[in-house]
């Protein structure tokens, strides 16, 4: 089990830097908080995460990957409320003007800074006088909201369009929803992923990874209707996990417990709680360092109608690393108000109803020539308005704008049998930090052990995930020994999700501490035995144990 230290803390990064696995960005020009680069080593780390994490919520079965641009236009963060809403309290230090964010100054004198107004803030401030972490001085300016998006423009000089670096990638599936509804042939529930950067200009980065300006997300945005009881089978997961609950406190029960007791407020937020532990530990996260904790109601985000964090426990003591949170109708509402455009599901009722319908149609004489061949698809989105929908109204039909007079529609009462309805889905969305994960399962993967009455160090990860599956290494490069090895080497290279590395420099022993120390966990040894019978010796890093095995017969 890991102790997790300082010493431990800083021997790792050490580490991480030095093979390549984690750096800072851009050092040679003094490099720029929260900004890392995932190097050699990490580089195939961060991508072989991400592939597991999309098999995993595509093995659902009704998911699809989509990928989205990271430049989204001010609009879209308008309508989905992050210009509003998606801003920290920040406050300077009067000392050395380093700015702060107001709740972390106070967060040892309040279980749920996060959650505290900015009256409160200021008032904790005043009372325990933080000191500031960059200069030690204690005197604050005012505590003032700070939105945390990116600026930029799409296009040049005066008719730029104002807009943002997406600071989550969840919008894109939003705005591509009409797309992903034909994709599953209108049929619900259906879920959209995507993986890529997000941007947040956090104003005091720190805790190495944990707190970065560009990082890595993974998101699923899974569309449901919301009459329909979801009937999902939670028997497998039989073991307690920790749960933080608003009103439960801490309790250890199974996810179908939890669900069943209402504790978990919709049963498919438990169930991708439950299918977010099973990914983690694909990963390499350790079981025993995972909890959930239940957003208060004053901490949930402006989208949220229940949400839980998943928190994992690491040299930096409990971090969130993945949301999962019922954002209801929130977004494609907002969208829709905001363009006009329907983003809906249909619903089929089990027997026609009789309704009654108070609302809008076109008035055919007028519309009939004024919108030509379109004249059906206004009236099919005139007919589903609501009864204070004004007039004009703008429309884009396949790319076409068409404006909608009051002349060109008709108030309708009426009694109609319909066998359906039009309605807006609901969401429920796991949104994944990769970096932090990542982060985590370096920290519970890290051994330091004693080999010989030396340190020893080796990164126990699942072979899924290692950056590196087998390192090739020749006794000596000669006797056509290197020639050999180098021809192992590029031959699994070439096979499909193999990634072989090739080290022919220092003793065997060095070479094998090398492979152990980013977690290779094979590697293949060529001898002189190998260039008379074609056979190598084949080593594992988890029992050490080494076989002769036939190059034919590699398990690769
Ligand atoms: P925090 O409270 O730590 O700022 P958050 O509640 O703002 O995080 P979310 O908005 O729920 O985080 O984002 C989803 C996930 O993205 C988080 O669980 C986390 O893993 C990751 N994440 C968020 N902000 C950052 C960041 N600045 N650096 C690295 N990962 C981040
Ligand atoms: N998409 C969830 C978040 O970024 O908070």
């Amino acid at each position: 089990m890991e102790e997790f230290s300082d010493e431990r803390l800083a021997r790792l990064t050490g580490m991480l830097k030095r093979r390549g696995v984690i750096l800072p960005a851009f050092e040679i020009h003094g490099g720029a908080a929260g900004l890392y680069d995932f190097g050699p080593v990490g580089g195939r780390l961060r991508n072989r995460v991400n592939q597991t994490w999309v098999d995993h919520w595509q093995s659902l079965g009704n998911v699809v990957e989509i990928s989205c641009p990271t430049v989204t236009p001010y609009s879209v963060l308008e309508a989905s409320g992050h210009v509003g809403e998606f801003s920290d309290f920040l406050t300077e230090c009067k000392g050395c003007g380093a700015p702060s964010r107001a709740d972390h100054l106070v967060e040892e004198f309040h279980p749920n800074a996060e959650s505290l107004s900015r009256d409160e803030l200021t008032s904790l401030i005043k009372t325990h006088n933080p000191p500031c972490p960059s200069c030690s001085d204690s005197s604050w300016g005012p505590v003032e909201a700070q939105n945390l998006m990116f600026n930029t423009k799409i296009g040049a000089g005066a008719s730029g369009r104002q807009a943002f670096l997406r600071p989550e990638t969840a919008q894109g599936m939003f705005t591509s929803f009409t797309s992903i509804y034909r994709h599953f042939r209108e049929r619900l529930p259906f879920g959209a992923i995507q993986t890529g950067k997000g941007y947040r200009n956090e104003i005091s980065p720190r805790q190495g990874m944990i707190r970065l300006r560009e990082f890595n997300m993974a998101e699923l945005e899974y569309f449901i209707d919301p009459e329909v009881e979801p009937n999902h089978d939670f028997s497998i997961w039989t073991d307690n996990v920790m749960l933080i609950s608003e009103e439960s406190g801490e309790i250890k029960t199974t996810f179908g417990e939890a669900v069943t007791a209402g504790i978990i407020r919709h049963p498919t937020v438990g169930y991708f709680m439950a299918w977010t532990m099973d990914f983690l530990g694909k990963v390499g996260i350790n079981p025993k360092h995972l909890r959930f904790r239940q957003h208060e109601s004053d901490e949930m985000a402006h989208y949220a109608q229940d949400c839980w964090d998943a928190e994992i426990l690491g040299s930096y003591g409990w971090v969130e690393c993945v949301g999962i949170a019922h954002r209801g109708c929130y977004d494609l509402s907002a969208h829709e108000e905001a363009t006009g455009q329907k983003l809906r599901a249909w619903r089929t009722f089990p027997e026609p109803k009789l309704v009654e319908i108070d609302g809008w149609t076109i008035d055919g004489a007028k519309a009939g020539p004024a919108f030509r061949s379109l004249a059906g698809r206004v009236k099919e989105i005139v007919e589903g308005l609501p009864a204070d929908s004004t007039f004009p109204l703008s429309l884009d039909i396949d790319g076409q704008s068409v404006e909608v007079l009051s002349e060109h529609v008709k108030r309708v009462q009426r009694s109609e049998n319909v066998n359906g309805e039009w309605f807006v889905p609901h969401v429920v969305e796991p949104a994944f930090g990769i970096d932090r994960i990542i982060w985590h399962l370096l920290d519970h993967c890290y051994v330091e052990t004693e080999k010989s009455g030396e340190s020893y160090t080796l990164l126990s990860l699942p072979e899924l995930v290692s950056p590196v599956d087998v390192t090739v290494l020749p006794l000596f490069e000669k006797d056509g020994m290197g020639d050999l090895a180098q021809k192992i080497h590029r031959d699994l290279c070439g096979r499909r999700n193999v990634f072989s590395s090739y080290d022919a420099s220092g003793s065997i022993g060095r070479r094998y501490a090398r492979a152990d120390e980013i977690g290779v966990p094979w590697c293949i040894t060529v001898d002189h035995e190998s260039l008379v019978d074609g056979s190598v010796t084949l080593r594992s890093r988890d029992s050490g144990e080494q076989t002769r095995v036939l190059i034919s017969d590699l398990p690769f």
